[in-house]
């Protein structure tokens, strides 16, 4: 053990673990009012929202109405969205995206009006989009600017956020691993604000970046922070399957163009299932396109563009039409193997409306938290959308908060042992089988508890006090892998991107929001409806 006061301290007014859009959102409006520290584990550059295609849903055309907007999340949530805070993202998140407009980002236009796309389980084209299909690119891209822009940001690239430091129940700051300098360094602040996105790594097939593994929802539980309904995890229903080849995005809104799914027979097979057809909400194609490949006993299914004009989908998808042709795959004439691939924590760290946990001066925003705005399935394209309306949220209630005084807890120094660096691969790798295999789209009593039984070995072999890096990411991966079988085994019901074998229906009495919590029973909570 080692006290705070011998090893570097920095301070500051507000600290964001994690840089993809809602961490530089949150740093840019923290930012006015304060100095700010942006740590992550990579790159400034690397995160889920950069590889986002489909785009930014937001109400604009004229046609379109809040109540339509919010209808649409509603629907897809399944009855467990927080009716306020989808309000909120929907009518905030107009005026974001006019201030991002106002602040120089450009969206695809044509003839002077926005091009908007349509998604999964919209009822309204309302998907702004920035360079065709690399909107998330653009949007990061241009918040970084901003971010760069801003004096008093201060970014700390390869290091990694060990444990938040709390004392009775207020968040201190954080306890850092500087990857460079391979020093233990302690960030003090008075508010801290996760944004680190999320954990579809825990799968075998995912959309996400190496890095998406649940880091920072483990962090914030150790540390006491509620967890709501991360039993939910949605599975996007098109990714590229070759085998031996990443999961490569193909985006919903090459559906909305009017791509059709077919069977391996070469048949349609969404259109018996939703009257949307290919364009019904995410969890509702993916267990159909799940249930296809049972049906026939195949791996994947197919995407067919040959209907649709090749040139305006070559102009349209240009980042995805690119990256196949290196597969030698023309998606305009050739047909596309896809299946579904994790994609997205639906739930997440607990937070009122304005980001803050149930823990004083610690905040969360983006994919990691749980804001009510998602309920049991997200609507395509508000990930974007929350990330800047709950970015700026969390960064203005942040700022707020006044200096405590408080003394530092005492710390357990982290080093790295390289000579573990396979053990961890090796034990991610065996995890995300798993995961795979026993809690992927389609779960069961049996399943899950096998899941969670080899789950608690590997705990075993982990000892008790970890003070090693590889090992410290071995153990946050196992409890978020036990914690999300054991609220998916408590859900005795199927409900947007949760689906139970052995209890296929909806439970009305089950309509509410599954809250974990370190050292306490699980409980529910009431959905504001
Ligand atoms: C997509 O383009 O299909 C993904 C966008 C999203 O996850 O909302």
């Amino acid at each position: 053990m080692a006290h705070a006061t011998s090893i570097e301290i920095k301070e500051f007014d507000t600290i964001i673990v994690g840089s993809g859009l809602a961490g530089l959102t949150a740093a840019y409006h923290a930012s006015k009012n304060g100095n700010v520290a942006i740590i992550t584990k990579s790159q400034l550059d690397i995160s889920n929202s950069y590889y986002a295609q489909g785009g930014i849903a937001a109400v604009t055309a004229p046609e379109d109405s809040f109540e339509s907007h919010i209808q649409d999340t509603m629907v897809a949530g399944r009855e467990l969205c927080d009716r306020d805070a989808v309000e909120i993202l929907v009518s905030e998140g107009q005026k974001c995206v006019q201030e991002l407009i106002s602040l120089g980002m450009e969206f695809d236009k044509e003839n002077g009006e926005f091009v908007l796309g349509l998604e999964g389980g919209h009822t309204h084209r309302r998907i702004l989009h920035a360079g065709g299909d690399a909107t998330g690119k653009g949007l990061t891209c241009f918040m970084l600017k901003k971010v760069q822009e801003q004096k008093n940001i201060q970014v700390f690239e390869y290091t990694t956020v060990v444990e938040l430091l709390v004392e009775g129940q207020l968040c201190v700051g954080v306890q850092a691993f500087d990857f460079v300098t391979g020093n233990n360094v302690i960030f003090k602040s008075k508010a801290t604000i996760i944004a680190t996105g999320g954990l579809s790594r825990i799968y075998d097939r995912s959309t996400n970046p190496h890095t998406a593994t649940g880091d920072g929802i483990a962090l914030a539980y150790h540390a006491g922070a509620k967890l709501s309904d991360i039993e939910f995890i949605q599975f996007h229903p098109s990714a590229l399957y070759i085998p031996g080849e990443e999961a490569f995005l193909i985006s919903e809104a090459v559906r909305g163009e009017g791509a059709w799914l077919l069977n391996q027979e070469g048949e349609r097979f969404m259109q018996h299932i939703h009257p949307l057809a290919e364009l019904a909400p995410r969890d509702v194609v993916a267990y159909a396109i799940y249930n296809q490949l049972q049906l026939h006993h195949a791996d994947f299914v197919y995407l067919s563009l040959k209907h649709l004009n090749p040139e305006s989908i070559k102009k349209r998808f240009s980042t995805i039409y690119n990256t196949l042709l290196k597969y030698h795959i023309d998606f305009t004439s050739d047909l596309l193997p896809i299946s579904p691939a994790a994609h997205y924590m639906v739930g997440g760290i607990q937070t009122d409306l304005h980001g803050e946990t149930n823990i004083a001066g610690l905040f969360a925003c983006g994919e990691v938290a749980s804001t009510g705005v998602m309920g049991a399935n997200r609507l395509a394209s508000n990930s974007l959308l929350e990330c800047l309306v709950f970015g700026k949220r969390a960064a203005e209630k942040a700022t707020q908060r006044k200096s405590t005084g408080v003394t530092l807890p005492e710390i357990n120094d982290i080093r790295v042992d390289t000579g573990n660096e396979n053990l961890f691969l090796e034990t991610k790798n065996r995890i995300a089988t798993l995961m795979s295999k026993k809690a992927g789209i389609v779960r069961s009593e049996e399943k899950l508890g096998e899941a969670i039984a080899e789950l608690n070995s590997i705990k075993k072999q982990l000892p008790e006090i970890i003070n090693e890096y590889n090992l410290l990411k071995i153990k946050h991966i196992v409890d978020i892998c036990t914690l999300i079988c054991e609220s998916a085994l408590i859900r005795k019901e199927s409900r947007g991107g949760h689906i139970r074998e052995d209890f296929q229906k909806e439970n009305p009495e089950l309509c509410a929001h599954l809250i974990q919590q370190k050292g306490h029973p699980y409980k529910f909570e009431e959905v504001r409806k």
